[in-house]
């Protein structure tokens, strides 16, 4: 069970670049952080706009004097107090991730950034070596794998109880840009541009998502080769896709699929996963995040539900925050991530890091395959859709 009796010294003193008002993804970032009072907010550069930015800031109650006009300025000044930010996290557009990642980890913080994470795997491992060098935590908001039945899954898989890996179905379809949302929505705008979005559209914005689940629940599938189409229904997104589809064969012979889209019309989410063994299935969907589907061959399905006692004992799997039942979700498992990468960051302060070698929670590493994934999805669309060897 997670609380706010966590055991930490005091919250990382903590500040924020992007996820200004009116922003997507700000305020899961914040409230997720905040949730056990793991994190303090304390210093932003929360806006493209200084001004905007300092009046959402104020709003939040941060003082006026840490509220700053870029993130380069936030972390000279910071970096001077004795009471500056330990950890920042970062919440812009695609395009400033390497720029403002590497800015941070330069000045000895410790860093969250948004994924993707980079335009270029070079960029992002570029990132990891200078994490490491600097022995900071970095990690990547990977929302959903947070999420105690994705844990679940994943103890599943590792203690056999599908047999063999066969399949992975893998999907994030939803239906939101199925129409040129972008002329009057700017969140959906800088999506669309390659300058802003980088070689991707829906593969980077959420084929990503579904593809670092399977990483995380079948961690021992390594890729061979994959082969993807991708297409722009809406033309004017060209060279951007909003749709594509991925067929991917790992070295032990199993086989998976991935499909992306913005343009599943009438499809919510749709974020699912299904991992299919020689033995049993089991099924995960972003729509009913507290239940996993549990098919074994010749007996009536099952349906395991987050909080229940014939779980695995595991930490990450037990770390609800109510018993079965009741509905959590994606702040939930936000709000697993950000204690995580909290008992990380302490962890490291003390050079402590072999007490958090077994925690789970999305890294650089994760974020440099993420980018890997799609260059390699580009490069093999571009090229005719042709298998290109990973
Ligand atoms: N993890 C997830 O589930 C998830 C979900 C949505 C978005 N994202 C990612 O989060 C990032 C932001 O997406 P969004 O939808 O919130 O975008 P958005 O356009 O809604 O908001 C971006 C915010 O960043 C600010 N900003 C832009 N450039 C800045 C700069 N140089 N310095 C300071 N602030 C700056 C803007 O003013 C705005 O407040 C993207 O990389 C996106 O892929 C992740």
């Amino acid at each position: 069970m997670y609380n706010e009796e966590l055991g930490f010294s005091a919250p990382i003193r903590w500040g924020m670049v992007g996820g200004g008002r009116g922003s997507q993804i700000g305020y899961i970032h914040r409230s997720s952080a905040r949730r056990d009072n793991v994190f303090n907010l304390v210093a932003g550069a929360f806006d493209i706009n200084f001004e905007r930015g300092k009046e959402f800031g104020k709003s939040l109650g941060i003082a006026e004097d840490r509220l700053y006009p870029n993130y380069k300025e936030m972390f000279e000044a910071e970096s001077k107090r004795a009471d500056g930010i330990q950890a920042v996290s970062i919440a812009t557009p695609n395009s400033t991730h390497y720029e403002i990642s590497k800015a941070a980890l330069e000045a000895g913080l410790h860093v969250i950034c948004e994924k993707p994470l980079t335009f270029t795997s070079v960029e992002a491992k570029e990132l990891e070596e200078l994490a490491t060098k600097n022995n900071r935590v970095f990690g990547v908001t990977y929302g959903y794998t947070g999420a105690q039945m994705i844990h679940q899954a994943r103890k599943m898989v590792e203690n056999g109880d599908l047999g063999e890996i066969r399949v992975i179905n893998m999907q994030f379809a939803h239906g939101f840009h199925s129409e040129e949302v972008e002329l009057n929505d700017p969140g959906t705008k800088w999506r669309v541009s390659t300058a802003v979005a980088g070689p991707t559209y829906v593969l980077g914005d959420i084929g990503t998502h579904a593809f670092f689940l399977s990483e995380l629940i079948v961690p021992q599938l390594k890729i061979d080769r994959l082969l993807c189409s991708r297409q722009s229904f809406i033309k004017s997104r060209a060279p951007l896709e909003d749709n594509a589809v991925v067929l991917l064969e790992y070295d032990n012979g199993a086989v998976g699929n991935l499909w992306a889209s913005a343009v599943n019309a009438g499809g919510m989410h749709q974020q699912k996963i299904r991992v299919v063994g020689s033995k049993a299935s089991i099924e995960w969907w972003d729509e009913h995040p507290n239940q996993l589907k549990y098919e074994i061959q010749g007996e009536p399905a099952r349906i395991l539900d987050r909080g229940m006692g014939y779980l695995y004992e595991d930490d990450h799997v037990n770390c609800d925050r109510i018993g079965g039942g009741h509905a959590e979700g994606l702040f939930e498992s936000w709000a697993n991530l950000y204690v995580r990468f909290a008992t990380a960051m302490h962890a490291y302060d003390a050079n402590e890091q072999d007490k958090v070698k077994d925690l789970i929670y999305p890294s650089v590493k994760d974020g440099v395959e993420g980018v890997k994934f799609i260059e390699k999805c580009v490069e093999s669309a571009d090229n005719g859709s042709v298998w290109v060897k990973y």
